[in-house]
This record gives C-alpha cells, structure tokens and sequence, in this order.
C-alpha cells in the first residue's frame, strides 16, 4: 500500500516536470531565433561584445589618455608655513609660465595677516588677474612635519588642479624653500617630447632602517582633527610590515603624470585609498605613499623614472633636514644639471645668482619669455595668444637638462629597473 502511493506520488509530479522543460526549451529557442543578433548561422559575437555592459567595473575603468598638446602644461603645488609668504611670492615668480597652473597654500599656522597678503597678491597681480592660472587655498590646512596631513594637503592641491586647473600633463609638488634652476621655457621645452605619462618619482624597495625606524611604529597625526599644531606622537604598540602590497620609499619630490594623479584622486581601485589609510599612522608619510602606490599598481609601475628632478645636499652623516644651499653650492647645482634645488634660505645671496645667471629674471621677477611681450602688448593680443605660447625660448639650462633626462630613459637598465 505504501510503496504503491509513493509510485502515485512520482507520477504526479513527474508529468509536469516533463512538461515544463519542453516549455522551456521551446521558449529558449523561440528566442534565440527571433533575436536580432541571430544571424543565419551563428551568433554576432563581436556585436554583442561591443555592446554589452560591463559587468565588472575594472573594464570600463581604464587609465586616462595623455594629451596630445605640441608643449606639455605643469600643474604646480607651492606651500610654505609662517614666515614663507615672501620667499613663495619669489619662487611663484620665477616658476611662472601663462601656460601653467599653479597652487599656493599657506598652512593654517601662518598667521591670517600673512595669508591675506598672500591672497591680495594672487588676485592683484595683473599678470595673474588677466591669465587666471594662480590659485590659492583659502581654506588653509594644518600641516604637520613629518605627519599623513603633508600627504593630504598634497592631494587637496592637486584635486584643485584637477577639478578647477584645466588641462595639464604633469604635477609638481614645491614648497616656499625649493627653488628652479632653470627657466620654465627650458623646462617645457626639454618636456615636449617626452612621453606624458612618465613619473619622475625616486624610488626603492630597499627600506632597510625604516622598516624599524618607519614602518613598525605606530604614529598620530594631530593636525587630523585638531585645531592647533602639535608633534605627531607614537603609540607603544607596533605593527608588523604589509604583506598586502610591497612597501617603496624614496623622495618626497616628485613629478607625477596626470594619469596617476586621476588614479590616486578618484581612487576606482581601491589601493590608493588603502594605502592612504594605512599611511595615516606613519611617520614621514611623503616618502613613502605615492612610491608604494605606483609601484604596486601594475599599470603604473613601468612608467617610473628613478629621480627626483631636485638638487638636495645632505650633510655627511646626513641629519634630519638638508643643509641649507648657499653660493658655494652654485657651481653643485648647476653641474647636478638638476631643474630644482632646495633649500635655500629666505632671501640667501645665492638666490640673486640664480635669478641672474640660470634664470635671467627681470627686475620684476619673471624671466621674460615670449608671453611676456605679449601680456604688455595686451591691447593688441587676447589671452588666449599668452596662453597658447608654443614659442619657447630655451636658453643654455635646456640644454643641461635635456642630457640628465635623456640619461635618464635611454639608461640600460632603464626598462628593467622600475620598481626594484
Ligand atoms: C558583426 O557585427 C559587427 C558590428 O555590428 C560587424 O561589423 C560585423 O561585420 C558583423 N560580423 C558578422 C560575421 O556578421
Ligand atoms: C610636498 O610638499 C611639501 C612641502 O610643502 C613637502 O613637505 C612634502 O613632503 C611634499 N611631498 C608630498 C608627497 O607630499
Ligand atoms: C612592465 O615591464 C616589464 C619588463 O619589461 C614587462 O615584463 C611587463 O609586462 C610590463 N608591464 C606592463 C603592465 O606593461
Ligand atoms: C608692442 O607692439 C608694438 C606694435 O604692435 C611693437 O612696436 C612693440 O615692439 C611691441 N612691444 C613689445 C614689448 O613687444
Ligand atoms: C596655439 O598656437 C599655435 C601657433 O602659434 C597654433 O598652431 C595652435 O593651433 C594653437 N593652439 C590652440 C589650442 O589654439
């Protein structure tokens, strides 16, 4: 009795079971035929490709193109702290070029008559008020030495730049201390054919003392949610060095390509952003954040160029801070062949020679290219003839620094020394 209600139990369903694949497969057919990719034959396999939605977010998210301007365009970071507003309104001067853009920030430090005079100067300048390529952040920062609020004040300015400073090809981040060494004619002149997604960023896997010094200790960065400045402070616990993602450390001078700039700021791959995190709670954070980023992102990574693009003379055994650049380093510096030097003090002598002999400024500042005739002829040209300078004039330091980069990318070892 009972295995005879089982039996009936089975029929019961079985029927419709059978019944509702051949539906199915009827349906599935139906629709293959009357779908308009069907050709004859096969499927249009190229056609659904193309249009289909992605389904992971990867595919759509690609690296941004280079532009394909004749002269490349900087994007320029200059901050300083209380005292800097002076020796930053000189290295603005002799960093200018119509085609730039350019960000000055004053720390939240500074006092407010210093960063208004700053402001007045940035809206007043003619120069500046016709072209409109100066920007300051008003909103000031605290940066505190040493601490992840440089690195943040770093990304604040070049999403500025980014979001309000229109096309540019590559990001430089200066403080009021560094100073060029060569004209920006020479600069962008040397940059044209230069392919525009290089990273100028000095860069090793070799941590050795600050994997002890650096990466175990745990630090707080009080100008994170504080309103006044304070040291950063350790905590007594340490933690262990990251098996997600390699460490790299290197410069905290750097010129950065446009596309990785977009990769670390809109952060669709969720490194840069770790990597921020995890760098919140480390100690002299610029030496570390951007090099770890790209050297762990693979389609970055092939596009460092082993330098910093700064003279820098440590003493020897090297101390916390650079010493300070004076005229006995001249001859140094123009032989490092190097764009920028640093650190000069306020006013030092040797900033006179520089404007004088590399820089060949004007009594005003500016070294005096092309644009600058236009700019006093500006009732006869628009801005858009000063803006659009494609005649350059390089002087000698073009020449000096076209042999340190040519050095550097027809190296050897340059293709297979990324990253390493
Ligand atoms: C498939 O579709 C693409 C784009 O619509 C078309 O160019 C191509 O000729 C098609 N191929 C075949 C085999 O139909
Ligand atoms: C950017 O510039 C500041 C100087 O104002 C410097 O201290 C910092 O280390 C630089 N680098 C980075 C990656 O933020
Ligand atoms: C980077 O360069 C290495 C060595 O030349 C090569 O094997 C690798 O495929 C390159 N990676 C990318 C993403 O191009
Ligand atoms: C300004 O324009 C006038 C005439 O257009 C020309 O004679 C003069 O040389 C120009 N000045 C400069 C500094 O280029
Ligand atoms: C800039 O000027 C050059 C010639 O001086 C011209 O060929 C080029 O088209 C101009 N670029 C733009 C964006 O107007």
């Amino acid at each position: 009795m009972e295995t005879n209600n089982k039996l009936q139990k089975k029929k019961k369903w079985f029927i419709p079971l059978v019944f509702s694949l051949l539906l199915t497969t009827l349906v599935v057919f139906v629709s293959i035929f009357i779908s308009p990719h069907f050709s004859s034959s096969q499927f249009n396999r190229t056609h659904l490709m193309k249009n289909r939605i992605p389904r992971f977010v990867e595919s759509k998210l690609a690296v941004s193109k280079t532009s394909s301007d004749s002269v490349p365009r900087l994007a320029y970071l200059i901050s300083g702290s209380t005292g800097d507003g002076k020796s930053l309104k000189r290295a603005l001067k002799a960093l200018y070029h119509p085609r730039n853009h350019y960000v000055v920030h004053l720390d939240l430090e500074a006092p407010a008559a210093e960063r208004l005079e700053l402001a007045d100067f940035v809206n007043n300048e003619p120069l500046f008020r016709s072209v409109g390529n100066v920007r300051m952040i008003l909103r000031a920062n605290l940066v505190t030495y040493r601490g992840p609020t440089m690195v943040t004040n770093t990304l604040h300015a070049a999403a500025i730049l980014l979001k309000d400073g229109g096309d540019w090809d590559w990001f430089i981040n200066l403080s009021a201390s560094d100073y060029p060494l060569v004209t920006q004619d020479d600069l962008l002149h040397t940059l044209i054919p230069i392919p525009r997604n290089l990273n100028f960023i000095e860069h090793t896997s070799d941590i050795g003392w600050k994997e002890y010094q650096r990466a175990k200790p745990v630090i707080i960065d009080p100008g994170l949610y504080s309103l006044h400045k304070s040291d950063v402070y350790w905590v007594s616990e340490k933690r262990s060095i990251p098996t997600a993602y390699k460490l790299f450390t290197g410069s905290a001078w750097m010129m950065l390509s446009r596309p990785f700039v977009e990769y670390c700021l809109w952060g669709w791959d969720n490194l840069p952003r770790v990597a921020l995190m995890y760098y919140a709670n480390f100690l002299s954070s610029p030496e570390g954040y951007f090099h770890t980023v790209i050297c762990n992102a693979d389609e970055f990574r092939n596009t460092t160029v082993n330098h910093d693009l700064h003279f820098i003379s440590w003493d020897n055994p090297p101390k916390q801070h650079p010493h300070f650049l004076n005229l006995d380093d001249f001859q140094h510096m123009v032989d490092s062949n190097a764009p920028f030097g640093r650190k000069f003090g306020h006013g030092d002598p040797v900033l006179d020679k520089i404007d004088s002999d590399l820089l060949r400024c004007n009594s005003d500042g500016y070294f005096p290219g092309d644009w600058f005739n236009l700019f006093q002829n500006s009732s006869t040209s628009s801005i858009h003839d000063i803006t659009n300078t494609t005649n350059l004039r390089p002087g000698p330091s073009a020449k000096r620094l076209k042999h340190l980069i040519d050095g550097l990318l027809t190296a050897p070892d340059f293709h297979t020394s990324h990253c390493v």
